[in-house]
This record gives structure tokens, C-alpha cells and sequence, in this order.
């Protein structure tokens, strides 16, 4: 029996559930997870968080301002509210998802794939399927059920559906119930649900919820459903077997149906109920108060048979086997197969999607698109979809103001700057230069440095995205401080390296708090970051021909090179920053934060203390002071007390997030600095020190989903080392693809093909990927006979061998690449 409230002891590796590595699911067998383990449903524009348990909600586009589901984040249990079937059964009542009732199964599965869920429950020989599924393109959540008598004689079943409405502004849906409680509206027709609330005044879309089979009736208020006084644990009209034919008139409109099924022995049946996003438009209305449902009516007709409903999920399958095959790894290591093929990729479409807003620590309210957070989730999608990368990469550049600075973040739908976080944080626009150059790269489409976007502070503007990109290095160049190193402003990638800020009062944030007009807080940083975003720059213009331009950013890079290193190398590392009073952060002159994580990835992977042995330095550092079996912690020591110039860094614990937490984002630098430095065995051991797969085996203490990164582990300093957090939306995922795949594996994209330089364990006799790149599918075998990490010996392309490693670009089909390092 599954349930109860005792936590077994982990007698198997992972006592929770494995990978299917076969069908690219994770199978999860208890539903009594250490957290609740989540999915996502929907690639394109209608999303679904869903749990193991079946909890989540739905939104469209913008989870903030189209919400179509509730929930509420921080509830007890943690997990409640989502797509719920109850199954009542011989006077019982339970969830093939175990909750909301909690009833003890007897066999129940939740299989995690690529954009759908599965779950099944099964009890007294009743057996539940659910697959839920957005299918390509649509705007549609299909719950496809199947409900068997595995018994041998008739047994009679009824079924209930529930989800609840969002008044679809999520943050006005949460507090302004003077207000929702008197607006809420519902249509009913046949077996489908039209939440329509606002629909008469300035909305013109509603949510539908169907079922494709008759019902014996619905309810449409919560109150009448679940009942005031109880719980989702708890409903009423399930308990009595009977729903009510409510019609919502405000306070909170539900949408639930009830299905009576007969089963003789044996049988099953299928049905599907559908969730959906309909923007109607005109006409609005068919009658005074009653909507026009022509789309809905014809998405129903769409989905009703089981045919269409497999057909569409057969399309999934076939859109996500296609996105992987543009990188598909062999190599001795079972957890990079199993990371770089399916999971690090599939969280990369995640983040791209859905930036920061929307998982079970993100509400979906706070926080949209981030600009720096966006650029580098391109850098681990843009080869699965190229052309949404550079729709994106313009949607960002248009939030740059003129002066160079970015909004920190835009909302999806309207993609206008969130101006309540504003900008002024120093790194933001160099990000805008990575994911231009690693766009290009990939798609070979220069066309885009012409595209016009505007500024965000001059409305009707149209300058280029190369202008973008020079107003971004203009502006690092021009806001320098007292060493010549670039102004920090609110923070650089570190949120919470806050030294402007000098923050006494608890209700401001410090991001956004603290003056920054006039500031010397400068920051190491951003200045590896300049070098690489100056070196792209110098390679695009080069690429393009413009040798003076090319020439001008060899310049700036090597200007900002020099400052680092006559104002940046504290001894045995480089510096984190200058604070406000031109004292060093991240110094051996500190008593706490004596070594930053950050400083020594972008110094070294721009390319800073490569002629005079610092880079390798720098990272044996890393490697004493800050590495662990659980991933490179951020700094060391940890901060004990809080230091007004240094900000929200020091408000964490000793041990969590970005005060001596492994935020595992910034590890990924390094892997991919070590391979820069061809030290492939510590780049590997890295690696796994923070891959989710790996992490199995002391899953107790992990707790998150072992199938993607979480954005932070628990530094030893902690109570709780080990103990992941902020599991799917964190730039680890597109790092960390990117360091496995162009670092370890050395497979990167150029302009005028595709680079190979790998830096393996001295273990590995070989390994194999291939590559679809600009059309071409390359099959890249290389052998290590010597067992070493780096080096390219030689190169054979389809049989001729090649000088250099880098495969030209071929026209079409498929080529043959060797190669043998030595
Ligand atoms: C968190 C950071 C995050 C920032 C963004 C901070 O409180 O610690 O990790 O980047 O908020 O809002
Ligand atoms: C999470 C934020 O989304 C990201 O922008 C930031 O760089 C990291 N936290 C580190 O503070």
C-alpha cells in the first residue's frame, strides 16, 4: 500500500522512482516525494506546471497576466490545487495522483516525459490512466483518461474532474476579493465550462473546460463542489456522489464534471477532458450575456475523438524527437548520456519559455522575463530552434534604453519593461552580445545585425541590433571607476552582491534600492564578461569583413585586459569587486569572502592570466578554497554578519544561495574553464559533482527533481549542505549544456563551421556525437588513444583529412567526421 504518513528509509538507490532513459521518462513510483517533482506541459505559448501529484495550473503566454488555473504557492501541503480526477468507487473515494484525498493506493505511477505527464492510480481493481498534454501549437491542456475494470465481474465507477478558475490577472485574482467575489461568470453547454469572467467589459478570451464524452452533470461554484467549510481533501458533491448543476455568480467560479461509467470485466474506457485558452473576437457576443463559442465549439470537435487526441500526441513525440536530434551524445559516461541527450536539454526549452517566472519557488507573479537570465538561456536552446532564439533576442534588445542600460525584466504578453524593478544593473547588456554572436553562429543569419529594433526610452525608434550591441560595450567603456574596471550598478550577475545599496530598511529590495548615480563600486566581473563580449565582437566584425571595427574591439579588449590584470590579481586569485569606498571584495585581505567564484570563471574564460600562468592559478584556487563533492561553492568564507556595503549577500545563512551557497549556474564557468586550460578530468569530476542525475543516490538529502538542475545546493557551511532548491528555472541548465557539450565534448558552433576541440577524462577511449548544424547532420566519432584530455591530432571529414577543427560547412545530408586527439 502506498500512503501513510511514515517516510520509508531509502532501501534502494533512489526509493522514489528512475530514469527510463528508453522512452526519455523519469518513472516516479511514490508519490510522497521529498518535494513535489515537477513537469511542465506546452512548448509554445499555452504552459501547465504539473506536478507528480497532478498539481500545477495553467497559464497562457504570461503567467501573471493570463492565468487560467489557481493556485496557491506556500499552502499546506505544500503541493495543492491542480488538475484533479477523483474516482468514486464502492463508497470510496481517491486520486490516481494519491492527493488530494491521500487514499492508499495500490499501485501508483507518475511518468515525467517531454512535455507530458502521466499518471496512473489503481485500487480495489479500478485503474486510472491521465496523460496530460499541450499538443504543438495549440492552445489546448488535454487530460487524456482512461478508467479500467481490472476486476472480474461489471463494476459501476463515477468520476469527477475539477480544476478552478483564475480570474486570469493573477495578482488581482489574489487580492482585490471585494472585487472578484462579485464578478466571476460561467456558460454551460453540453459538458462544456466557459469561464468568462470580464469577458463583457475588455477581454475577448475565455477558458473552456470539456469533456469529450457526456456527463451526468457539472458544477460550476466551488462553493457547491468542494463546500465552504472543507478542503480539495474533502468535496463535497464527490462525497455525496452527486454534483449539483451549480452556476457560479461570482465568488469563485470551478469547472467540474461528473462521469458515470459502467465497466464490465475487463473493460475500460477512454475519454479526454480538455482545458483551453480561446481568444474569441468578434462578433463577442451571440445574444445580449451570451458569448459567441465558435472556436471553442470547434477545438471540442477537434479533440472529441480518442483518434484525434493520440494523433496530437503522436506530434509531440515527433517534435521532441526532432529538437533532441539536433545533439545526441554516446560517450562512457552514463550521466552525460542521459543529461545532454534528454533532460539538460529539455530544461533549456523550460527556461527559454518560461525565463524565471513560473515554477514551484517562481509565482508566476513576480517575476517575467529576466534580461540577462534570457540571453543566457539562448545559449543552451538556440540549437534546437534558431529562429525562436532570434525572435527572443530581439524582444530583449528592444528593452535596452539608449543610454546602453536594460530593464531588468519584461512581462511575456506585453513585452514591455517591468519598471517597478527598472534597470542599472552594469552586466545586463553584454549578455545581449552572447546570444546575438551564439545566434549567428548557429544560423549563419547575419541579417539579424540589421533587424531594426528601437529603444525602449525612444518610442518609434529603429536603430539596429548592431547598434544595440555597440551602445552595450559603449557603455561598460564609459562607466568605468577609480581602477578603470566597470561600474557595478545595482549588482552584476550576482543579484545579491548589492554595493550601492547600504540598505537599514527591511521594507525596500535590494535590487532595486540604493542610489546608484555617482557610484565607484566596480566590478571584476563585469570586466571578464567585457572581454568576452569585446572578443566576440572583435570576431563578428572580422567575420563580416569590417577590419577597422574588428580592430577597435581588439583594442578595448586589450585595454580591459590590462586593468585586470595590473588591478584585479589579488595574489593567488582575481578580486570580486571594488565596494563603494574602493575597498576590495573577494580579497585574502578580507575576513570573509576572501574568494569569489564569479571573477575567476569570466577572468579566465575571457581569457585574462593565460601568458602568465594566473588562469591556472585562479582555478587551483577555486579548486581548494571552493570546491566540494556537491559543487564549487560561491565564496568562502561565508559571511556571519551583514554587511551594509555588500547588500542581500550577507542576509543569506552561512551555506545558502549566493552567501557561500553552490549556485550552480556559476559552476558551469568553470567547467568550461577548465577545459580552456585542458583539464579534462577535473572539468568531468566537476561536472558531476552538481549533475541532478548523479544525485540520486542521496536523494534524501537532495530533494528536488533528479532530472534538472536546481538553481542552488547547500554549502557546507549550511545546516542543510547538500539540499538543493529552485529546481527548472536557473541558467544552470543552459550553462551547464553548453560546458558539457562545447566544453567537455567540444562541439561548438562557428561562423564558418564547426569547431571540435574536446576536453575529456584521459579515461575516455572515445566518444561519438552528432550534430545537426545549418541543415547538415555531422556524425563526429573522436579517439583518445593516448588518453589524454585536449588536443586535436588530426581530422578526417567524410574520409579526407583536414587541417585544423574546424568541419566546413557542408551543403546537405550527412558527413563523416574523425577525429583523433594526441
Ligand atoms: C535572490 C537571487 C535572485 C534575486 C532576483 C534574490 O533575493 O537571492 O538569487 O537572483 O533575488 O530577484
Ligand atoms: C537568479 C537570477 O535570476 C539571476 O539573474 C542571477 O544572476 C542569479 N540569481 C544570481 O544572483
Amino acid at each position: 500500500m502506498i500512503g501513510g504518513n511514515s517516510r520509508r528509509k531509502a532501501d534502494a538507490m533512489n526509493p522514489y522512482g528512475h530514469f527510463d532513459d528508453a522512452a526519455r521518462e523519469y518513472v516516479i513510483n511514490r508519490p510522497d516525494t521529498p518535494l513535489p517533482w515537477l513537469n511542465y506541459l506546452g512548448q509554445d505559448d499555452f504552459f501547465g506546471l504539473c506536478t507528480n501529484t497532478a498539481g500545477g495550473y495553467s497559464f497562457w503566454k504570461d503567467a501573471k497576466l493570463r492565468r487560467l488555473t489557481r493556485y496557491r504557492y506556500n499552502n499546506m501541503p505544500m503541493d495543492m490545487g491542480g488538475r484533479y480526477l477523483y474516482v468514486r468507487h464502492n463508497g470510496t473515494v481517491w486520486n490516481p495522483g494519491w492527493k488530494p484525498m491521500k487514499a492508499a493506493l495500490d499501485r501508483y505511477e507518475c511518468r515525467h516525459g517531454l512535455g507530458y505527464t502521466r499518471i496512473t492510480g489503481a485500487k480495489d481493481g479500478i485503474e486510472t490512466e491521465v496523460l496530460f498534454f499541450v499538443p504543438p501549437g495549440e492552445n489546448v491542456e488535454i487530460w487524456k483518461t482512461t478508467v479500467r475494470n481490472t476486476t472480474g465481474k461489471p463494476q459501476r465507477v463515477s468520476l469527477f474532474s475539477f480544476a478552478e478558475f483564475c480570474l486570469f490577472e493573477a495578482l488581482n485574482d489574489m487580492n482585490n476579493y471585494q472585487r472578484t467575489y462579485s464578478i466571476g461568470e460561467v456558460e454551460v453547454e453540453g459538458s462544456a465550462i466557459y469561464h468568462k469572467t470580464e469577458y463583457r467589459e475588455r477581454r475577448d478570451h475565455y477558458t473552456l473546460f470539456a469533456c469529450t464524452r457526456p456527463v451526468a452533470g457539472f458544477d460550476t461554484s466551488r462553493d457547491a463542489f468542494v463546500g465552504v467549510h472543507n478542503g480539495l481533501h474533502e468535496p463535497q458533491a464527490v462525497l455525496a456522489g452527486r454534483v449539483t448543476n451549480s452556476r457560479a455568480f461570482g465568488w469563485n467560479p470551478i469547472g467540474a464534471h461528473q462521469v458515470d461509467l459502467e465497466l464490465a470485466p475487463g473493460a475500460s474506457e477512454t475519454f479526454s477532458f480538455l482545458l483551453a485558452y480561446v481568444e474569441q473576437g468578434e462578433p463577442k457576443f451571440d445574444a445580449p450575456f451570451v458569448i459567441n463559442k465558435t472556436k471553442g465549439r470547434a477545438l471540442l470537435e477537434k479533440y472529441r475523438t480518442a483518434a484525434a487526441v493520440d494523433a496530437a500526441f503522436a506530434d509531440l513525440g515527433h517534435l521532441w524527437k526532432g529538437l533532441l536530434g539536433a545533439c545526441q551524445v554516446t560517450c562512457p559516461d552514463a550521466n552525460i548520456n542521459r543529461m545532454a541527450n534528454t533532460w539538460n536539454q529539455y530544461q533549456c526549452m523550460a527556461t527559454f519559455n518560461l525565463s524565471r517566472s513560473a515554477s514551484m519557488f517562481e509565482t508566476g507573479i513576480g517575476r517575467g522575463m529576466g534580461f540577462r537570465d534570457s540571453n543566457q538561456d539562448i545559449l543552451g536552446f538556440v540549437h534546437m530552434i534558431p529562429e525562436r532564439a532570434k525572435a527572443r533576442i530581439l524582444d530583449l534588445a528592444a528593452t535596452q534604453l539608449s543610454d546602453g542600460t536594460c530593464f531588468h525584466q519584461y512581462q511575456p504578453l506585453t513585452k514591455k519593461g517591468n519598471a517597478e524593478i527598472g534597470g542599472d544593473f552594469y552586466d545586463d547588456h553584454l549578455w545581449l552580445i552572447l546570444s546575438t554572436c551564439a545566434y549567428i553562429k548557429e544560423s549563419g543569419d547575419r541579417s539579424i545585425l540589421d533587424a531594426p529594433v528601437g529603444y525602449a526610452d525612444k518610442p518609434g525608434s529603429r536603430d539596429t541590433l548592431l547598434h544595440h550591441l555597440e551602445t552595450s560595450i559603449a557603455y561598460t567603456l564609459s562607466h568605468r571607476g577609480p581602477h578603470g574596471l566597470p561600474l557595478i550598478g545595482h549588482a552584476d550577475w550576482n543579484d545579491c552582491l548589492n554595493l550601492n545599496c547600504f540598505s537599514k530598511e527591511p521594507n525596500e529590495s535590494f535590487q532595486c534600492a540604493g542610489d546608484v548615480k555617482g557610484s565607484k563600486a566596480e566590478s571584476v566581473m563585469i570586466a571578464g564578461l567585457f572581454l568576452q563580449a569585446s572578443r566576440e565582437m572583435q570576431q563578428l566584425y572580422a567575420w563580416l569583413g569590417r577590419k577597422t571595427e574588428a580592430a577597435g574591439m581588439a583594442g578595448h579588449y586589450a585595454e580591459m585586459l590590462k586593468v585586470i590584470e595590473t588591478q584585479a590579481w589579488d595574489g593567488a586569485w582575481y578580486l570580486r569587486a571594488f565596494d563603494a569606498a574602493s575597498k576590495p571584495v573577494g580579497s585574502a585581505k578580507n575576513t570573509e569572502g576572501q574568494i569569489f567564484i564569479e571573477s575567476q570563471g569570466w577572468c579566465v574564460l575571457g581569457g585574462a592570466g593565460r601568458d602568465n600562468g594566473r588562469a591556472a592559478q585562479a582555478l587551483e584556487s577555486v579548486h581548494k578554497r571552493l570546491f566540494t563533492p556537491d559543487g564549487i561553492i560561491l565564496q568562502q568564507p561565508a559571511y556571519s554578519e551583514y554587511h551594509l556595503e555588500l547588500g542581500e549577500i550577507t542576509s543569506y545563512p552561512p551555506g545558502v544561495k549566493e552567501n557561500a551557497g553552490i549556485f550552480c549556474h556559476n559552476n558551469a564557468w568553470i567547467h568550461l574553464a577548465l577545459c580552456q586550460l585542458g583539464q579534462g578530468d577535473r572539468a568531468l569530476e566537476y561536472y558531476l559533482s552538481i549533475c541532478p542525475s548523479a544525485k540520486e543516490e542521496q536523494i534524501e538529502t537532495y530533494r528536488c527533481e533528479p532530472y534538472v538542475y536546481a538553481q542552488m545546493i547547500a554549502g557546507r557551511d549550511a545546516v542543510c549542505a547538500g539540499e538543493a532548491k529552485n529546481s527548472w528555472l536557473t541558467g544552470t541548465a543552459a550553462w551547464t549544456l553548453v560546458a558539457v557539450t562545447q566544453g567537455i565534448l567540444g562541439v561548438s558552433a562557428d561562423y564558418d563551421g564547426l569547431r571540435i576541440d574536446p576536453c575529456i577524462s584521459t579515461k575516455w577511449p572515445s566518444f561519438e556525437v552528432t550534430r545537426r548544424f545549418r541543415g547538415t547532420e555531422y556524425h563526429i566519432v573522436v579517439r583518445n588513444p593516448d588518453g589524454i584530455s585536449r588536443g586535436v591530432k588530426q581530422m578526417t571529414v567524410n574520409g579526407k583529412i583536414l587541417a585544423g577543427n574546424v568541419v566546413p560547412l557542408a551543403k546537405s545530408g550527412r558527413v563523416e567526421v574523425e577525429v583523433t586527439l594526441g
